[in-house]
């Protein structure tokens, strides 16, 4: 118990040494697929009581953009991917939708970003070759009106453009990418002064491994955090490593001084029986957290100077959204008005909230809400499908830096046999769990690993349970 509190009081001391740090910047996606939210001049009073002054749309409604007039609220607006064709092949069009669309507007509302198409290569790629071009165009356009250095222009991308995310300094884009359009694109950001727009969802990888995933790491939770066996760097939440994986992606195209904004990132409230950790408690821990983490912390373990930049997803839940439940329920508000469960979304709100006084996001003890909770012994294994160089660069972590004991696997030890990467980093990865007392999230290797119920059969090779 005294530990406990000692604890407890050592991350207090922490915060408030972080709090008088500048943080980074929260925004909110104010996306409108729904026939019952309220009108945009509420819905701009709404965001001025809760104290958020930056908004991002998936349009450039002529309503929604007047009601943000002289607000103080920054606007990011965007450009459908059904007009890239049209943007790309004729900078006429590019200047009559600047024209209509933007400088209408601005600088009464206050237009910081265009987002160029969304997701443009993780829909279909046929819009794909148009991006970059369409870019060029608006900017020119921008340029005409002398808006070019008020207003930025990118295109969010989704973490599918990536073909590794681990070890997350190991992270690259798709190969079939890089070229036609990932290239051109950074190339495009850095001669503009702009940065690249990341949708990121924790929940997503979190949903489709949740056997190998902690949930504590997803949700920005007390948890022992994840070392890149790259270089050495601790990872506290996935988020970071997700970010750090684009980072690195890049740097590996000598990209280094591009920056990231996250422009979309939930955790949806509801979802079906098959959507795994949708729900309201984890919401709202995921989107408390993550407030917390942007408004008091600074950048990411690869970028730390960078403070992050977060729009969350969503204002609202929108009932007109097709696909699984989820889609309707990433939320901060019901159309109503009323929050669907209660963060705080200021650093005031942050620093009242985290005084010690009132519910706390961050749990100070335990792992309880671990994904491994069992009661029985539990052991490590190596997943076989995560790939030969992820294998190995876990392996190596676990041997090295993470003290695991892998005597038994060297040549003539007793579990030398099966030499197999497999059964090696089997052997490890449950050395390496077993000596950090099964906490959670010790057994997960970015993915590498799971915990199973019973022992692990590897010819005659025996797991301890022990150390
Ligand atoms: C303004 O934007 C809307 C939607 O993006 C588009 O349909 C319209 O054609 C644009 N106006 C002009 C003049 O390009
Ligand atoms: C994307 O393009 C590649 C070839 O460039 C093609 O093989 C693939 O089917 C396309 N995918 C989609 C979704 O259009
Ligand atoms: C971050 O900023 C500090 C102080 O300006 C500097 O010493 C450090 O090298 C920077 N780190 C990175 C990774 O850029
Ligand atoms: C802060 O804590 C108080 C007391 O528990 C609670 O009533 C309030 O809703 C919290 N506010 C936020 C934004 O979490
Ligand atoms: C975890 O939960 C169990 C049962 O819900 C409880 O008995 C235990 O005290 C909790 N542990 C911690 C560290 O909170």
């Amino acid at each position: 118990m005294a530990s406990l509190t000692f604890t407890f009081f050592l991350m207090l001391i922490s915060l408030s040494a972080s709090l008088s740090e500048a943080g980074g910047s929260i925004g909110v996606n104010y996306g409108r697929v729904a026939n019952d939210l309220p009108p945009p001049s509420k819905v701009v009073e709404l965001l001025k009581n809760q104290g958020l002054n930056r908004v991002k749309l998936y349009d450039t409604d002529a309503n929604v953009l007047t009601a943000f007039a002289n607000s103080g609220i920054k606007v990011v607006v965007a450009m459908p991917n059904e007009l890239l064709s049209s943007a790309a092949a004729d900078q006429s069009f590019t200047d009559a939708w600047v024209k209509a669309n933007i400088s209408t507007f601005h600088p009464a509302t206050q237009i910081e970003a265009i987002a160029v198409g969304n997701e443009v290569f993780a829909n279909s790629n046929t819009t794909t070759k148009f991006l970059v071009p369409a870019m060029n165009n608006v900017y020119a356009s921008l340029t005409k009106l002398n808006l070019d250095k008020d207003i930025k222009i990118s295109s969010p991308i989704a973490l599918s453009a990536l073909e590794t995310s681990f070890p997350i300094s190991s992270g690259s884009f798709k190969p079939d990418l890089v070229e036609p359009v990932i290239e051109p694109m950074l190339n495009f950001l850095r001669r503009t002064g702009s940065y690249l727009m990341v949708n990121a969802y924790p929940f997503f990888a979190y949903s489709d491994n949740s056997d190998q995933i902690s949930l504590d790491y997803a949700l920005f939770k007390q948890n022992p955090g994840v070392v890149d066996s790259g270089n050495g760097l601790r990872y506290m939440n996935l988020l970071d490593a997700q970010i750090d994986a684009v980072y690195a992606a890049m740097s590996a195209l000598n990209y280094n001084d591009v920056k990231i904004t996250v422009t979309e990132t939930g955790w949806p409230s509801k979802g079906d029986s098959n959507e795994i950790g949708a729900g309201e408690d984890n919401a709202a821990s995921y989107n408390g957290n993550l407030v917390k983490r942007v408004l008091t912390e600074t950048g990411t373990p690869l970028r730390p100077n960078d403070t992050l930049t977060v729009f969350l997803f969503a204002l609202f839940n929108e009932n007109q959204k097709p696909g699984p439940t989820s889609e309707r329920n990433y939320g901060l508000f019901y159309p109503s008005e009323e929050k669907v469960y209660d963060i705080p979304l200021t650093l005031t709100e942050v620093n009242v909230n985290s005084s010690g006084v009132g519910k706390s996001q961050v749990p100070v003890n335990g792992n309880n809400g671990s994904t491994t909770s069992y009661n029985g012994e539990t052991w490590c294994v190596a997943s076989g499908n995560v790939g030969k160089e992820k294998l190995q660069g876990a392996l190596d972590y676990a041997c090295g830096e993470g003290g695991a004991d892998c005597t038994p696997i060297q040549e003539g030890a007793t579990c030398y046999n099966p030499n197999t990467l497999e059964a090696h980093a089997s052997y490890a990865f449950n050395s390496y769990y077993q000596k950090n007392s099964r906490a959670s999230g010790t057994c997960y290797f970015a993915g590498a690993a799971y915990v199973v119920t019973h022992p692990p059969k590897y010819g005659k090779c025996e797991f301890p349970t022990g150390y």
